[in-house]
């Protein structure tokens, strides 16, 4: 089984009864935040325990790499409003609460402090344009980070997809069980289309199963809901995918949108998961036109194999190609350019907010009724 990154697999989920706990500040989380929150203490994100303190956070900013040398190339942090850093900044710890004022753990508080949110921006998103949805959310935040180890009780909070919610370990678990050493990790905020389907049975094909790893943490709100989304996945896995190579489960995070840096943190965090390898396709993490075609490849070079852990596959733009009635890349395809369709997630829901059929060359039928039916809903 791969290595976690920097060495072990971190579980801060304590079975500590909230009764002894005694009384302290309570710092309410957002559902991004939560979303951080869980994926540290289940280990997701090893060898990280705690939000970043500083020298972290500048760390990872100007060298994706935590002060320790270990490549991290996307800040978790906890933003704090000016109201809460008078309140926790002669504190030492903090209870952790849901939006609803639930207790779901604690945080040690080892360091607050401010941020250039201009410099964040362009460091992680390449932009300080606040049209990018990762950089307005930024822009959105309290001008404080607070820091320090956490702590997590079990909690309801996480019940939701619970069949297919696990943590790391128990992936690692299920992939050694299945005797799987080599596993692709696929992350997506998408339905599976074609082109999804096609890059990831290409690389099944060199490794012993696929993990369907799909993101259900906040995303934008034009990006399909991820309750729709696993009705597609379902359907799409008992239909045209093998049960004995696939496993799905969910991918707790949130999107940031930040392309290549995003392209990075996905790889890192699947090998906690167990993956050997990752899927990184066209614009992976991208939006709009913030990042080149391949710019969430390229930024793999900077990196040596043993800095990473994980491998990283490759994949041009996928479409279908009519002249062999099969999908293919310009690798593996002579097609003129008007034999060529390209699909995306964002065609294929301009198409179904129009009410218009999805052709067969863009999802399966099975995908495309899920989707009818979300989007009918959605129009009345
Ligand atoms: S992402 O934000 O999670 O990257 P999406 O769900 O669309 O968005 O993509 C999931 C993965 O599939 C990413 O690695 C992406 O690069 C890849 N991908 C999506 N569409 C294509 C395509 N047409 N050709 C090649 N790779 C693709």
């Amino acid at each position: 089984m791969i290595d976690p990154h920097g060495g072990s697999l971190v579980n801060l989920i304590s079975d500590e009864s909230l009764e002894n706990t005694g009384v302290l500040p309570l710092i309410s989380l957002d559902r991004r935040s939560l979303s951080d929150f869980e994926m540290i203490a289940n280990g997701a994100f090893s060898p990280l325990k705690g939000f970043m303190e500083k020298e972290d956070y500048q760390s990872v900013l100007n060298d994706m790499r935590l002060k320790n040398g270990l490549v991290w190339s996307i800040p978790i942090t906890l933003p704090i409003s000016d109201d809460q850093f008078q309140s926790l900044k002669r504190q030492d710890e903090g209870f952790i609460t849901n939006p609803s004022g639930e207790v779901l753990g604690r945080i040690q508080i080892t360091d607050i402090y401010s941020y250039d949110k201009e410099r964040e921006a362009e460091r992680v998103y390449l932009t300080t344009d606040t049209n990018h949805p990762g950089v307005s959310i930024l822009k959105s935040k309290g001008d404080y980070y607070v820091a320090g180890e956490v702590e997590a009780y079990a909690q309801p909070e996480y019940e939701k997809f619970k069949e297919y919610r696990h943590t790391p370990s128990e992936l690692r678990n299920v992939f050694s069980e299945r005797g799987w050493e080599k596993v692709v990790g696929f992350q997506t905020r998408n339905p599976i289309h074609r082109a999804h389907e096609y890059i990831t049975k290409c690389a099944l094909e060199l490794v012993d199963g696929l993990l369907l790893h799909p993101l259900v943490g906040e995303t934008k709100q034009e990006d399909i809901p991820a309750d729709v989304r696993m009705e597609c996945y379902k359907a799409i896995l008992d239909n045209y995918f093998p049960h004995r190579r696939t496993v799905l489960s969910v991918f707790p995070a949130y999107m940031r949108y930040a392309g290549p840096r995003e392209a990075v943190f996905h790889a890192i965090v699947r090998k906690n998961y167990g993956c050997t390898h990752f899927i990184v396709g066209r614009d992976h993490a991208g939006i709009g036109s913030y990042y080149g075609t391949y710019d969430a490849q390229k930024i793999f070079g900077q990196f040596s194999r043993d800095d990473l852990g994980i491998e990283p596959m490759f994949f041009e733009h996928a479409f279908y190609c009519k002249r062999t009635n099969s999908m293919a890349t310009t690798k593996t395809s002579r097609a003129m350019d008007h034999e060529k369709i390209f699909l995306s997630g964002t065609k294929v829901r301009k198409l179904l907010t129009k009410g218009e059929k999805l052709p067969l060359e863009f999802t399966r039928p099975e995908v495309e009724e899920v989707l009818r039916r979300y989007y009918d809903s959605k129009n009345g």
